[in-house]
C-alpha cells in the first residue's frame, strides 16, 4: 500500500474522490494523513469522517515560508507518507519543499496545463470562448502550475456556461482522474523520463482516448 499525505486548504472534494478510492477493495493506497493550513477547512471534517489523522498547521504561525514548509515536511515524514498530493492547498511551495519531495509530489489543476495555469482559470477559459477546458494531473516542480503530466481530461466548455457550470463540469472530471494517477503511481508504473510522464500498460490498441492513468 502506497501511504499518502494529502494537503488541502478548503473544501476538500478532491481529497473525498481519493477517500473514496481508497475504501474500494484492491485500491493500492491508503491516506495516512490530511494537512491543512486552514483550521476551518471543510476537508478535516471529511478526514475525520473517514477516520484519518489531521493536522492543521497555520502558515501565519511561522516566520517564512521555509519554515512553514519545514514543519509540513516533518509531518508528512512522521505520518510515513510516501506520496503527497496537493488537493486545493492554495500556498506556494518553497523550492526546497518541492526539492524534498521531488517526483514524490503531485498536484490536481483545473485545465489543461500547460494552458491556463494560476487562478481564475474558469474565468479566464469562458472569456476567451476557448471550446475545450480540462483538468491535468502532475508531477510538481518550483514553478506554480509546472511539472510532468501523468493524467489529463478534456471537458467540453458550452456557450452558456459561466465559469461557475464549467467549474462544476470540470470538477467531475477531477474526481476521476486524480485516483486514477494515485492508483498507477501506487503500481508503481509511472516514472518520469525527460520530464516526461511513462506509464507502463497504457498503450494498448484501444488506449487512443484514454487516459494513460487510467
Ligand atoms: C480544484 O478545482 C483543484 O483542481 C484546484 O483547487 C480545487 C480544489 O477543490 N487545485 P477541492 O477542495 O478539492 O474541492
Amino acid at each position: 500500500m502506497m501511504k499518502l499525505a494529502v494537503l488541502i486548504s478548503g473544501r476538500g472534494s478532491n481529497l473525498q474522490a481519493l477517500i473514496n478510492a481508497c475504501a474500494e477493495d484492491g485500491f493500492p493506497a491508503e491516506i495516512v494523513l490530511v494537512l491543512s493550513n486552514k483550521a476551518d477547512a471543510y476537508g478535516l471534517e471529511r478526514a475525520q469522517n473517514a477516520g484519518i489523522p489531521t493536522t492543521v498547521l497555520n502558515h501565519k504561525d511561522f516566520d517564512d515560508r521555509e519554515s512553514f514548509d519545514a514543519a509540513m515536511s516533518a509531518k508528512i515524514e512522521e505520518a510515513d507518507a510516501e506520496l503527497v498530493c496537493l488537493a486545493g492547498f492554495m500556498r506556494l511551495l518553497s523550492d526546497s519543499f518541492v526539492r524534498q519531495w521531488r517526483d514524490r509530489l503531485i498536484n490536481i489543476h483545473p485545465s489543461l496545463l500547460p494552458a491556463y495555469k494560476g487562478l481564475h482559470v474558469h474565468e479566464r477559459v469562458v472569456e476567451d470562448g476557448a471550446r475545450f477546458s480540462g483538468c491535468t494531473v502532475h508531477f510538481v516542480r518550483p514553478a506554480m502550475d509546472e511539472g510532468p503530466i501523468i493524467a489529463q481530461a478534456v471537458v467540453p466548455v458550452l456557450q452558456d456556461d459561466t465559469a461557475d457550470d464549467l467549474a462544476a463540469r470540470i470538477l467531475e472530471q477531477e474526481h476521476v482522474i486524480y485516483p486514477q494517477a494515485v492508483r498507477a503511481i501506487s503500481e508503481g508504473r509511472v516514472r518520469v523520463s525527460a520530464e516526461r510522464v511513462l506509464i507502463e500498460g497504457s498503450d494498448l490498441p484501444d488506449g487512443a482516448m484514454r487516459n494513460p492513468a487510467g
